[in-house]
């Protein structure tokens, strides 16, 4: 097992990578706890679950709402818990968001443990305090930041995933070893594909790793001001490609980071060696590194949805770019920019 620990404005995480499960009673004390935790979840691994009450919450983005997080405090309130109460979270990004969204505003805040069960949740969801549910379409539209106690990352609990998840989640590790740690992508070149079988001192060494460049970079920024920025990495493109194309959160993600690196390349920010190995460790991993298909339409609606995008700035986007592999820089880049290497990817 390993440890981290993460100190910000809105409170003290700590991070056990590699931690059983079974030691969350340690974890919650004395304290009255409710466990919140999807429905497929606990059919797989409800067994494994400290013997206090269950809220169950459905699957999917449309089970991400205000409607369940008011089912969530009214069975809080019918439990009878109090300030001095502890929810719970055990699921995937979705449950770790709602439970953290109802730990942080049932009676104020109570306490928040969290055990993420995908790989995504582990690398990114669990860890940094960002917490919400979705509303009128759009994501994640209310919510807050608020650091939980406790995350507990149990990788045995991810065996249950099918690849496809693993390989998803592993886009923001790749990510992540590419914005701010070379070291960490050399060894993924390396081990990645143990990494992605979960041996076990694999995993907990790159999840390690990789979760202490987000919690030192949530640390310095927890708002997202600037330093948070280089965590979207691959994400400003990836959004749009997820939204219109369909697929899975870490494969927009890596074809995202693919556009992201092929601007980075026509600043000189980056090399063509940079931009081939980390095309190459994404390949690896089974992500795509290139637009499915030559359909112009899906490339026109991929533009459209770009050419929407909140954070756009007039005909320009503030954009992560790779700064060589383990550097990140966030600079404006104009929308034309990216349309063109995105044309370049097709
Ligand atoms: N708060 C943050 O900083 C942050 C960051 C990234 C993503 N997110 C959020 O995370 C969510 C996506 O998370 P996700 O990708 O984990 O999806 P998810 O939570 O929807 O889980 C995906 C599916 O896997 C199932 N599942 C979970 N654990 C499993 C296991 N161990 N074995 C088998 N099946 C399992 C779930 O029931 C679900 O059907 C989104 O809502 C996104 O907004 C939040
Ligand atoms: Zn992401």
């Amino acid at each position: 097992m390993r440890k981290l620990h993460l100190k910000a404005k809105t409170g003290e995480c700590d991070i056990l990578i590699g931690e059983p499960i079974g030691s969350i009673q340690e974890y919650m004390g004395n304290a009255q706890a409710v466990i919140i935790t999807d429905k497929n979840v606990r059919k797989l691994h409800g067994d494994m679950f400290p013997a206090v009450p269950v809220i169950e919450i459905g699957t999917g983005e449309g089970a991400k709402t205000l409607e369940t997080a008011q089912m969530i405090y009214k069975k809080l309130a019918e439990l009878g818990m109090d300030r001095t109460g502890v929810i719970i979270g055990i699921g995937g990004g979705l449950a770790c968001d709602v439970a953290g969204f109802a730990a942080a505003t049932y009676m104020r805040g109570v306490k928040l443990i969290l055990v993420p069960t995908t790989l995504l949740a582990c690398a990114d969801a669990a860890i940094g305090g960002k917490n919400g549910v979705n509303l009128a379409g759009y994501k994640n539209l209310v919510g807050t930041i608020r650091q939980p106690e406790t995350v507990i990352c149990d990788f045995e609990l991810l065996k249950t995933l099918p690849r496809e998840e693993i390989a998803s989640g592993f886009a923001e590790v790749i990510k992540t070893a590419c914005i701010a740690d070379a070291t960490l992508f050399t060894y993924l070149e390396e081990n990645l594909l143990q990494a992605m079988n979960l041996k076990k001192s694999v995993i907990e060494k790159v999840m390690h790793d990789s979760i202490a460049v987000k919690a030192g970079i949530v640390e310095k920024d927890e708002s997202e001001k600037n330093e948070r920025m280089k965590l979207n990495f691959g994400h400003t493109v990836g959004h749009s490609i997820e939204n219109t194309l369909g697929l899975r959160h870490g494969e927009a993600v890596a074809i995202g980071m693919m556009v992201a690196a092929g601007i980075s390349q026509k600043r000189g920010l980056a090399s063509r060696k940079d931009c081939d190995r980390l095309q190459a460790l994404i390949e690896k991993a089974g992500l795509p590194a290139r637009l499915p298909g030559k359909s112009k339409e899906n490339l026109g609606k991929i533009k459209d949805a770009l050419s929407k995008d909140k954070k756009k700035r007039g005909s320009a986007i503030r954009m992560a770019l790779m700064n060589g592999i383990g550097k990140a820089r966030v600079e404006e880049v104009q929308i034309s920019e990216i349309e063109g290497v995105l044309d370049d990817l097709c």
